[in-house]
């Protein structure tokens, strides 16, 4: 049914943006890992709306832990984690109810649940469902540190606006100071610019986020149709607004010479590695020990205030639509949190199939 992901390590997703909860059931979670409900708090705290960039809904997003972990550490059963939907204001979605908003779900869901659909706030098609994916990731990312990979991701473009390239050392500072999770402080300022123009145009922008993923064994991934570029880019495009994912080099290597694109090999510290990364990490479809460096394009938030042409699908009517409610004039800093979680949900599964991750943690 499409609601769950991974083969070992597994997450199900559940709830939508109006009803009473979102939630996730993580499965296959090695027994013994000291878990508690901050541990995923932090890291949905990083998805909250930062103002002056995001929505006007500020929930609480407090996780509950409803099962799987017992005196503190994860027992080896189905956790379950959950968010109570508090600050829903649907009335909007009432008004709006058949006119369908260009650039978002509602056709295509209408369609294909035929009508029985949710919805209110995007139903499961809203960017609230990525809580989901965050409190999975935050399982992941703790079983990920067990064998040192951090997974690391930032926004690197917005609006058209570029951040310059920088060191891990100021991704790592950076990311978190500023709201638009830039490791370039004077690009951010910018891009905060482009935003605040859009939104006051009654428009939106979107943007690309980078993920890295450090300390990568070698061997992850399963040729030849669960390659790590293949459920990687899966994971990624399950983000709602996603429309583009590249590894390396990406769409550039169409444009390059064999000798300009392949990472010459050489031996540091008794190690292979190669001198450049244009193959993202990935060999394949396997992790060659480098890291992964993988890049997402997230397009503008599809509901605007300005006036839109759209149909009434109760009436099969041309009509005016013009979108009241709350959204975000750029969703990609929300999306920055999404992506390590993401990555992490992966890169997890990958490890414990490889037998990296053993079953019980001592
Ligand atoms: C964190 C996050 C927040 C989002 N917030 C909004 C929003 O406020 N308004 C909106 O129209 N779309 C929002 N979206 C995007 C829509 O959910 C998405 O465009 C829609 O489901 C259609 O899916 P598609 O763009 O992948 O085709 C958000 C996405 C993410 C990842």
């Amino acid at each position: 049914m499409g609601n769950s992901l991974g083969k070992l390590f597994t997450i199900t997703s559940f709830g939508e943006s109006h009803g009473n909860c979102v939630g996730v059931i993580v499965d296959g979670c090695p027994a013994g890992l000291f878990l508690d409900a901050e541990d995923i708090q932090r890291e949905v705290d990083k998805r909250r709306p930062t103002s002056p960039v995001s929505t006007t809904r500020i929930e609480e997003e407090k996780v509950e832990i409803l099962s799987g972990i017992f005196n503190g550490y994860t027992t080896g059963a189905p956790i379950c984690l959950l968010i109570w939907n508090r600050d829903i204001d649907s009335s909007e979605y009432e008004k709006i109810r058949y006119l369908l908003r260009p650039g978002h779900a509602d056709y295509t869901a209408f369609m294909k649940y035929g009508g029985f659909n949710d919805f209110r706030g995007g139903g499961r098609f809203s960017g609230r469902i990525t809580a989901t994916f965050v409190m999975a990731g935050a399982v992941a990312k703790k079983l990920l540190d067990i064998i040192s990979v951090e997974v690391l991701a930032h926004t690197i473009e917005i609006g058209g606006i570029t951040a310059e390239p920088k060191g891990l050392v100021e991704i790592r500072q950076h990311v978190e100071q500023n709201p638009l999770k830039c490791a370039d402080p004077e690009a951010a300022q910018e891009m905060l610019r482009v935003i605040e123009q859009a939104r006051g145009e009654g428009d939106s922008v979107g943007g690309i986020i980078e993920g890295n993923a450090l300390n990568m064994p070698v061997g992850l991934g399963e040729p030849v149709f669960d390659t790590l570029e293949g459920e990687l880019a899966k994971a990624l495009f399950a983000i709602p607004a996603v429309k583009g994912v590249e590894f390396g080099s990406g769409f550039s290597a169409a444009r390059k010479k064999g000798s300009e694109n392949n990472d010459p090999f050489t031996i540091e510290e008794g190690k292979i590695i190669t001198k450049s990364n244009n193959a993202g990490g990935i060999l394949g479809g396997i992790s060659n020990g480098m890291p992964i460096v993988v890049r997402v394009a997230v397009k503008p938030t599809p509901s605007i205030a300005r006036t839109q042409e759209t149909v009434n699908i109760q009436t099969m009517q041309d009509a005016a639509l013009e979108v009241q409610g709350r959204h975000d004039a750029c969703i990609v800093p929300r999306a920055v949190p999404v992506v390590e979680s993401m990555m992490a949900v992966i890169l997890c599964d990958f490890a414990i199939r490889a037998g990296l991750i053993p079953e019980v943690i001592k």
